[in-house]
């Protein structure tokens, strides 16, 4: 059987940041990444006001886009939300779902979440799964509980390589410049694999496991070089493209 390996993911977050003269960055990084024989998978998710002003940008580039959440439903009664299929209409290929921003500021649970996985499925886009513990979790011995609890019902059974990518972020690391350590990426990321092959059999063993928590020019490469580590989300640096061109520049590639 062929060894088929899947290209890091480097994705960026915009969260709610950006208007529409952002398009020069994404031009920015389209011709920094132009030219380049072999790539990771490159994202960028902004705010869903910029995704159909970004799609003529990308054209013809590598870069995907990717919303930052969606409701469940296709379409309805729901003021002020975002469908998947509106996300898709728009230009995305993917869509974050459960991040701790959401979690935390919308209250969204696990359940929630594996139903947005599910409606981005439905309208034919990949999701990225967040997941990750909160400080108080940490230090009250809480980690791995929080985590297995987050797999076990945010994640859903039909995961594959294919349809999913599963983002660790500890709370404690998103924007705070506190990165977690190497040694802490490689136990917390073993943790989830295994967690993963237990919930999802030998789909487990291939979903992308990507990092994220104030990844930035200078620390990207050594964690994308840690062992478990198939991508990362990228917040902050992700808003400027030389930045995030510098992380993009610290993936592994096949050779
Ligand atoms: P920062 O890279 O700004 O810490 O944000 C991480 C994050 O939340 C990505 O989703």
């Amino acid at each position: 059987m062929d060894i088929v390996t899947t290209p890091q993911l480097i994705a960026g977050n915009w969260k709610m940041n950006g208007l529409l003269a952002a398009r020069g960055e994404i031009a920015a990084l389209a011709a920094g990444l132009k030219g380049r024989a072999r790539l990771p998978e490159v994202l960028v998710c902004p705010p869903a006001t910029l995704l159909h002003g970004f799609s003529g940008a990308v054209a013809g580039t590598p870069i995907k886009l990717g919303g930052q959440t969606c409701h469940t439903a296709a379409a309805g009664a729901h003021t002020g939300d975002v469908s998947a299929e509106m996300l898709k209409d728009a230009g995305a290929s993917y869509v974050i779902v459960g991040h701790s921003e959401r979690r935390t500021d919308h209250n969204e649970a696990n359940a929630l979440v594996a139903a947005q996985a599910r409606a981005a499925w439905r309208a034919g886009l990949s999701a990225i799964i967040c997941i990750g513990e909160s400080e108080a979790q940490r230090s009250a011995g809480q980690m791995e509980k929080t985590l297995a609890d987050q797999i076990a019902y945010s994640v859903p059974s039909e995961t594959t390589v294919a349809n999913a990518a599963v983002a660790y972020e500890p709370i404690w690391a998103i924007g705070t410049g506190k990165t977690a350590s190497l040694d802490d990426i490689e136990g917390a990321h073993a943790f989830i694999r295994a967690r993963l092959e237990a919930s999802l059999g030998p789909a487990g063993r291939s979903v992308r496991l990507l990092y994220g928590g104030s990844v930035k020019p200078s620390n990207a490469k050594e964690i994308l070089s840690t062992r478990g580590v198939d991508g990362v989300l990228v917040g902050g640096a992700s808003l400027k493209a030389a930045d995030f061109l510098a992380i993009v520049d610290g993936a592994r590639v096949a050779v």
